[in-house]
């Protein structure tokens, strides 16, 4: 193996690693991923009819506050001024998301200031004041009051989760956003858009570099040069995989929720006039559809077709992708009993959303590789600090 360093997992997190050890530090990486690609979730391919630029593991929108983060992605992309807006249909009616006073004025049928909305939903939020909620519906109904919530929050929380709100913990929610003026931005971050030749350009120009040799179709687990058992003790790791699975599930699984994409072309210019439709109903089973054409308005897309993609949320099985952490309590506790296990491995670092066991926006699994990066790899390579 001619590496100095192994890196598992070619999400964000992993190749902000290997970008910086390879180029500031002139180290040798090894990056190794089960996938036949690069790029971990944020992956994106060009559909083959079409050529549209579709997410293949769900949609992915870049946005930031953190300007060190900002700086670094730009070395690799550029970015689009995309802004992202989402409406929702509920009952044969579309309304924008997040709810704010469009959402609530066309709801309600009238003309409220910002005042008298806010009034409104202090009043109707009131059928549950002084109670402490013991589950999600009655939170909800805390929050922004009955008949927001039943409309818009009760049944796509339901779907997301395959169960009814009246059996989820409250504490899933701690607030729900209501905005009291138009503004129907979805995020509001400083810095938002899209990589003008999409993830997978901005992905590959990370991974290029002389000292860095990306491994596909490769398991970290599996016997071979850069398998568990003939890297560990030669030369530092860094594990962006589940850390369940790193440690044989000794201490149980940890369980994720993962969602089903259904992928359509219809032969329409195009099929909902923007990028994300919820459907907040119990009568569709899907929680969303994506349009991809609509993320990128500045292409020269074709008019005779569109991709769709229905959004299916459920309970991760052993084999499913794992997307997003449940975080039960009882979760809690492996975790704990997992970061235990890790700091017993001495020439390993866990990172990224599967090795903390944390949802992380893109920026955020950057941000942190960075920090990773200054405090315990450069520090260990330039000064001999130890890893951990
Ligand atoms: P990531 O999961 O990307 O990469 C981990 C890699 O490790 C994978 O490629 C996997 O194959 C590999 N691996 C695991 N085990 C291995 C093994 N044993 N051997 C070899 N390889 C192994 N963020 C955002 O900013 N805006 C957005 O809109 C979205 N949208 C979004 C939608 C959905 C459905 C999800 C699940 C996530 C998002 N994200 C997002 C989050 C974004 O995808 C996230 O920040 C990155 O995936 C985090 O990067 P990581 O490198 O941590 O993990």
């Amino acid at each position: 193996m001619n590496a100095d360093l192994v890196v598992v997992g070619s999400g964000f997190f992993g190749l902000t690693i290997a970008e910086r050890a390879a180029t500031e530090l002139g180290l040798k990486v090894a990056v190794l991923d089960r996938r036949h690609h690069i790029g971990g979730n944020a992956y994106s391919e060009n559909e083959a009819k079409t050529g549209i630029e579709v997410h293949r593991y769900g949609a992915h929108l870049f946005h930031t506050s953190n300007e060190r983060v900002w700086e670094y992605v730009n070395r690799f992309t550029k970015f689009t001024n995309y802004q992202h807006k989402v409406y929702t249909s509920h009952k044969g009616e579309v309304y924008p998301m997040p709810i704010n006073l469009g959402t609530i004025n066309q709801f309600f049928r009238s003309a409220m200031s910002p005042t008298e909305a806010k009034a409104l939903i202090a009043e109707q939020a009131g059928e549950l004041a002084g109670t402490d909620p013991q589950n999600l519906n009655d939170k909800g109904i805390q929050l922004i009051g009955r008949p927001l919530y039943e409309a818009f929050i009760k049944h796509y929380t339901g779907k997301q989760w395959q169960t009814d709100p009246k059996d989820l913990p409250a504490e899933i929610i701690s607030r729900l956003p209501v905005r009291y003026n138009y503004d129907n931005r979805y995020f509001n971050d400083t810095y938002e858009g899209l990589p003008v030749d999409g993830y997978t350009a901005w992905i590959e120009r990370m991974a290029d570099h002389p000292n860095i040799e990306v491994v596909l179709n490769t398991d970290f687990f599996d016997d071979g040069e850069f398998g568990r058992s003939s890297v560990l003790g030669q030369v530092p790791v860094i594990y962006t995989g589940p850390v369940d699975r790193y440690f044989d599930y000794a201490e149980g699984d940890l369980s994720w929720r993962t969602i089903d994409l259904e992928e359509e072309v219809l032969p329409i210019e195009d099929f909902q006039g923007c990028s994300v439709m919820n459907y907040p109903d119990a009568d569709a089973a899907f929680t969303r559809i994506h349009e991809f054409r609509h993320f990128h308005p500045e292409r020269d897309y074709t008019k005779d077709a569109t991709v769709i993609m229905r959004e299916f949320s459920r309970f991760a099985e052993k084999g499913d992708e794992p997307y997003y952490p449940v975080n039960t309590s009882e979760d809690r506790q492996k975790l704990l009993a997992y970061r235990d296990l890790a700091k017993g491995e001495k020439s390993v670092l866990f990172g990224g959303r599967l090795g903390t066991y944390k949802y992380l926006d893109m920026h955020m699994a950057i941000g942190s590789a960075l920090s990773m990066y200054d405090n315990k790899i450069k520090p260990h390579f330039t000064g001999g600090a130890k890893l951990e």
